[in-house]
C-alpha cells in the first residue's frame, strides 16, 4: 500500500463549496471522489429518498475503505455535520493504515446561501432546491470541528455502548459492516 493514501473528508454546510473543493482534490491529490448526491439523484431522483441516503453513504464508506486499502486516495464528500461522524470516518482511514485530512469549508451565511441558490438556478440536475427549513436544520445540527478534531491527537472515545468508532460507524450507516470484524 502507498504510504500516502489519504482519506480527505469534506466538512461544511450546504452550498458552501465542498464538492467544488473535492473536485480539485481529484487532480491535486489524485483522489477518487465520492459525492452522495451524484448517486442519490440518478438512482432515486431524490437526494433524501426515505432513509436511503444512510444506506448509500454506508456503501460509499465501505468503498472508500477498499480504495484506501488498494493504496489510492479518496475524497468523502459527505459534509459530516457532527463530530461523531467525523471521528468515525477518521477511524475508517486509520483502519486502512491511511492518512486522514479534514477539509473544512466555511463562509459567511449569506454568501453560502447565495451560492446554494445560484447552483439551483444554474445546475438544477445536480442538486435540489434547499428550503429555509433545510438551512435552519443544517445550522441547528452543525457542530464546527473542535481543536481536538483538527489536531494530531488520538481518536476521542467512542460513544457510550460502543467499543470502537468502527462499531459506531456500522450502527450509524447500516450498510457498512463493522470493519474491525473483517479480514484486513
Ligand atoms: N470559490 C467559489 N467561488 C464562487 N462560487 C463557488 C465557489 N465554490 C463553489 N461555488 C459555487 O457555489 C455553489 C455550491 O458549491 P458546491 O456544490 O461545491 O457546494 P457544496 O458544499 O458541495 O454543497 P452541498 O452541501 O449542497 O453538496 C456551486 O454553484 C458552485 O459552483
Ligand atoms: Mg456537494
Amino acid at each position: 500500500m502507498s504510504a500516502t493514501a489519504t482519506l480527505h473528508l469534506m466538512v461544511g454546510l450546504p452550498g458552501v463549496g465542498k464538492t467544488t473543493v473535492a473536485r480539485g482534490l481529484e487532480d491535486t491529490a489524485r483522489a477518487v471522489r465520492l459525492t452522495p448526491d451524484e448517486w442519490m439523484i440518478p438512482l432515486f431522483g431524490d437526494p433524501e429518498a426515505d432513509g436511503k441516503r444512510d444506506i448509500l453513504e454506508g456503501r460509499l464508506l465501505w468503498t472508500a475503505h477498499q480504495v484506501l486499502r488498494a493504496g489510492a486516495s479518496v475524497v468523502v464528500d459527505f459534509g459530516c455535520w457532527v463530530a461523531a461522524e467525523r471521528w468515525a470516518v477518521r477511524a475508517i482511514a486509520e483502519h486502512a493504515d491511511a492518512q486522514f485530512e479534514m477539509h473544512v469549508v466555511d463562509l459567511p451565511d449569506a454568501e453560502r446561501r447565495a451560492r446554494a441558490a445560484g447552483r439551483w438556478e444554474s445546475d438544477p440536475e445536480t442538486t435540489f432546491d434547499l428550503q429555509e427549513s433545510d438551512h435552519e436544520r443544517a445550522l441547528a445540527v452543525f457542530e464546527p470541528p473542535s481543536a481536538d478534531e483538527l489536531g494530531d491527537g488520538p481518536l476521542a472515545s467512542p460513544p457510550r455502548g460502543f467499543s470502537s468508532w468502527l462499531m459506531w460507524a456500522a450502527h450509524r450507516w447500516p450498510s457498512l459492516p463493522d470493519l474491525s470484524e473483517q479480514r484486513r
